[in-house]
């Protein structure tokens, strides 16, 4: 068979095994894997890995966040630095204004997505009002067309529901088949300590971190679990910070509740002392859950080896540094309330697993494609993508694994002013990324159209 494009000669990894071979496309597809393969185009891949392409299944693009703020990133370039750190899905939240519905809120996030893609996009719900609309209508129909999964917010007065409330939005879920993620930390506790700060005069960025202690997200992760345990659903923590939430997945694992687990670049390599800086520089790292400290690090690095964890995401919400729409919002330098939560990630967060994981020895390369892809698709019902095999979308990234690099602002391609990452040194690069076929990053440098589609995703809700 003549293929349209063959990738020969790389170290392909593909699901639980890593073989050299040649990767045979045609019409945007895996059609072929094995020896002495032909096509129209040829790459030589010699010296390179091969990858599924990478799927980060937690950013958050273009989202209202308040009066006056605003995301550094919309669809264009929040896509365009995905396609650029090695990944070729995306899945963004859909997050309702007020006052909209979530079929409204779906609507416009198609709309500003719509030919502006560079990767694939499928996107999650987020479910911030248990009202029967949203309970009886929107996710019913939302679900039908292939949105399986949202997230619900135990913490931020304005998103958190009560149990009573996730237990309702936990029993749609297991009815319609669809996936909950929850965002654990105790609102109640963090507001008490913040108050407490703010009347002591605490208000520096730092104490961001030190109001949302790792008590706040223990808890609510055990209560999460808890709750997944009444409904009899599948749940799935994102972004946990520190061994002791860990710890409560694994006991709820232990009893048989269906918990999956999730942690980001920022848990293995950065640190609370980071919001420290002096003046207001702190800010740039003002993310929830916390960064906690080098034990912390160390904690979650030992449950990424042990296979503790099922995901990788970035968790990448973006906001300009120098800007009052973003990190230097009004009432910000008075108090760290005001500061908007999240950091940039998504071109940096495949190369920082690779290093911190794979170069310095702690993972396999098939874990590393478990972990930024193929495990993504499996939980989150993306049928045709997460994996180099035939039949799936030929989705891949290839990876220079001896090629180091320094993280600077300056070689990123997303929209905030800042990374969190400046001067961090990795081994292991992705040098192109190809999407259904088509290259859309070759040497840091993004190529060719807008070609990203939405994808709509299979019922979820399957046993770890
Ligand atoms: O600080 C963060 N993580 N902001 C994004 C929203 C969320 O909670 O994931
Ligand atoms: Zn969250
Ligand atoms: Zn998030």
């Amino acid at each position: 068979m003549f293929h349209d494009l063959v990738v020969q000669n790389a170290q392909v990894v593909t699901s639980g095994a890593v073989s050299s071979c040649d990767i045979g496309i045609s019409q945007g597809q895996i059609t072929a894997l094995g020896i002495g393969l032909t096509g129209a185009e040829v790459i030589d891949a010699r010296g390179l890995i091969a990858m599924p392409g990478g799927i980060d299944s937690h950013v958050h693009i273009s989202q209202p966040s308040g009066p006056g703020i605003e995301m550094a990133d919309d669809f264009a370039s929040a896509t365009r630095a995905a396609a650029c750190g090695g990944n070729t899905t995306v899945m963004p939240f859909c997050l309702p204004e007020d006052g909209k519905t979530l079929r409204e809120a779906v609507a416009a996030y198609l709309a500003k997505a719509d030919g502006k893609c560079m990767t694939d996009v499928s996107f999650h719900l987020i479910v911030k009002s248990a009202d029967p609309v949203t309970l009886g209508q929107d996710l019913p129909a939302l679900i039908a067309k292939g949105m399986t999964s949202f997230k619900v917010f135990m913490t931020y007065e304005g998103m958190r529901l009560t149990d009573a409330e996730i237990l309702q939005v936990m029993d749609v879920a297991r009815e319609q088949g669809a996936l909950t993620m929850v965002h654990a930390e105790n609102e109640d506790a963090i507001e008490f300590l913040r108050e407490k700060a703010e009347r002591d005069g605490r208000i520096q960025p730092v104490h961001h971190a030190r109001t949302r202690p790792v008590p706040v997200e223990r808890e609510a992760t055990h209560r999460a679990a808890m709750l997944a345990e009444v409904a009899d659903v599948p749940v799935m923590i994102v972004h946990v910070s520190n061994g002791a939430a860990l710890d409560e997945i694994r006991r709820a694992r232990a009893r048989g509740v269906r918990v999956f687990a999730e942690t980001c670049p920022q848990y293995i390599t950065l640190t609370a002392d980071d919001l420290d800086r002096a003046g207001f520089e702190g800010a740039k790292w003002v993310c929830s859950p916390p960064p906690r400290d080098t034990d912390e690090q160390a904690a979650i690095l030992a449950g990424l080896e042990q296979g503790a964890f099922d995901v990788f995401s970035s968790d990448h919400c973006p906001f300009r540094f120098a800007d009052p729409a973003g990190k230097d919002a009004p009432g910000a330098r008075a108090s760290f309330r005001n500061i908007p939560n999240g950091i940039p990630g998504v071109e940096t967060r495949l190369p920082i697993l690779f290093s911190e994981g794979v170069s310095k020895g702690r993972i396999s390369l098939e874990a590393f494609a478990a972990l930024t892809a193929t495990n993504h698709a499996r939980i989150y019902g993306l049928e045709r993508k997460g994996a180099i095999a035939v039949g799936k979308d030929a989705d891949i990234v290839l990876w220079d694994p001896a090629q180091t690099r320094t993280i600077t602002q300056d070689i990123l391609h997303h929209g905030s002013d800042y990374t969190p990452w400046e001067g961090f040194e990795v081994t292991g690069w992705p040098v192109r990324t190809i999407l259904r076929g088509q290259t859309v990053m070759l040497g840091g440098v993004p190529v060719g159209t807008a070609m990203g589609q939405h994808v709509a995703r299979a019922k979820t809700g399957a046993r770890p």
